[in-house]
């Protein structure tokens, strides 16, 4: 069975999990990290909320408004509730996932405090709009919201590099994993300053009762994504068996999971450094795949194939059809799993729908939670599994 998702991770970070903790080993992945996007500092925190929840405190963002889109992982607008802010959100492009700029503006008040710009599926976010806007509002906070797309990069200037901060996720769904984790990069050493104060005093420190679990999880999860083991593992999730492993939300609460400030650890440093050294290698492999089905997935019945936008890092390879559920279904028999990642419109959830920043009908977000699904793209580079897939798209009845 190929897997939706899966960490790529080479021997080294198995190597790894058997070795003896060293005291630094965060803070070289915070170095190796901050070297790798071309800032001056790199925090680590528990998961990117937690993140990006500290660093609404380290703004002094509280009672404002918050911009961030109706279509993007749930947990960014649960950080903002949760950090006393309201979110306001807005539409989406039909072309990149990201953002509608037109309706940023529109929805940019004296009460807006910050834009979180998002680069959905590695889609970098359009720097020439961002630019313009920050012209035009000067005191408005731009966070890049950088889980899906790390590096990318807009005309060759990569996203990170545009705003006052950026936070990543490096949960092992993602391009680089800390197995769990986030960061928050940034320039402004006074802001590094105070999210360090208030990591130091919020977060609780780490045991190494969480450090040996975090090895065992990564054990378990390097194994049971091999391909021979990966059936069997998709059954159990069929079942329910693994709903607490990746059932990331509950659409009727604004939470945090149990452990949100419960610190990283050593183990989760050292992962993340070697996957920082392996980035470049990691980015070819998609690239490579993404190029792949794009050039064999032309013209396959209502199959909206995404945009290839120079600078896109491939988090995921988005495709768009009115036949998601039908298509999943086809490919599972045929040993491929297709994953939908974003399957809900922030505002039509019951947690959101009543909440006053969401003002606006949503209804690009709206389609794409219905219509997106995502190719496996974590294949090391292998044409050969890209295949399978492509020959299980080509097979399906479209129309
Ligand atoms: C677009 C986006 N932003 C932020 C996050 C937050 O990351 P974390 O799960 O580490 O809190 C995620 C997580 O998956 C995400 O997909």
């Amino acid at each position: 069975m190929i897997p939706r998702l899966k960490p790529d991770l080479s021997w080294h970070e198995i190597a790894t999990l058997f070795k003896i903790n060293k005291l630094d080993d965060v803070p070289e992945f915070e170095c190796a990290f901050a070297t790798l996007m071309g800032k001056k500092h790199a925090i680590f925190f528990p998961y990117g909320r937690t993140g990006l929840l500290f660093l609404l405190e380290a703004l002094g963002i509280s009672d404002q408004e918050i911009i961030c889109p109706a279509y993007t992982c749930v947990v960014v607008p649960h950080a903002i509730v949760l950090s006393r802010n309201e979110p306001v959100f807005v539409d989406s492009n039909p072309e990149d996932f990201n953002m509608n700029w037109d309706q940023v503006e529109s929805v940019t008040s004296s009460n807006t405090a910050a834009v979180i710009a998002t680069s959905l599926f590695g889609n970098p976010v359009n720097l020439d709009a961002l630019k313009d806007y920050m012209k035009k509002n000067p005191n408005v906070f731009i966070i890049q919201d950088c889980a899906h797309s790390y590096a990318a990069s807009w005309k060759g200037e990569q996203v990170q590099k545009v705003g006052h901060a950026a936070f990543y996720g490096s949960n092992i769904s993602k391009i680089i994993t800390s197995i769990f984790g986030g960061m928050v990069t940034t320039d402004d050493s006074a802001l590094a300053d105070r999210l360090h104060y208030i990591r130091d005093k919020r977060i609780t420190k780490s045991s190494f009762k969480k450090d040996i679990k975090m090895r065992l999880y990564l054990l378990g999860a390097w194994l049971t994504f091999q391909d021979s083991i990966y059936g069997f593992t998709n059954k159990l999730e069929h079942l329910g068996f693994l709903d607490h492993f990746i059932q990331y939300y509950d659409e009727n609460k604004i939470d945090m999971p149990i452990d949100f400030l419960a610190d990283t650890t050593p183990t989760q440093g050292r992962i993340g450094t070697i996957q920082c050294k392996r980035y470049s290698k990691i980015l070819i492999g998609r690239k490579k795949i993404a190029n792949y089905y794009n050039q064999k997935l032309r013209d396959l019945g209502d199959l909206i194939l995404p945009s290839m936008i120079e600078g896109t890092t491939y988090s995921h390879y988005v495709v768009q059809t009115k036949h998601r559920k039908s298509l999943m279904n086809h490919a599972l028999k045929r040993g491929v799993q297709l994953g939908q990642l974003i399957e809900y419109c922030i505002p039509d959830m019951p947690s959101y729908q009543r909440r006053t920043g969401n003002r606006m009908t949503y209804p690009v977000a709206s389609r794409l939670s219905r219509q997106t699904v995502n190719l496996p793209i974590s294949l090391s580079g292998s044409t050969e599994k890209a295949s399978k897939v492509i020959s299980t798209l080509l097979t399906f009845p479209f129309n």
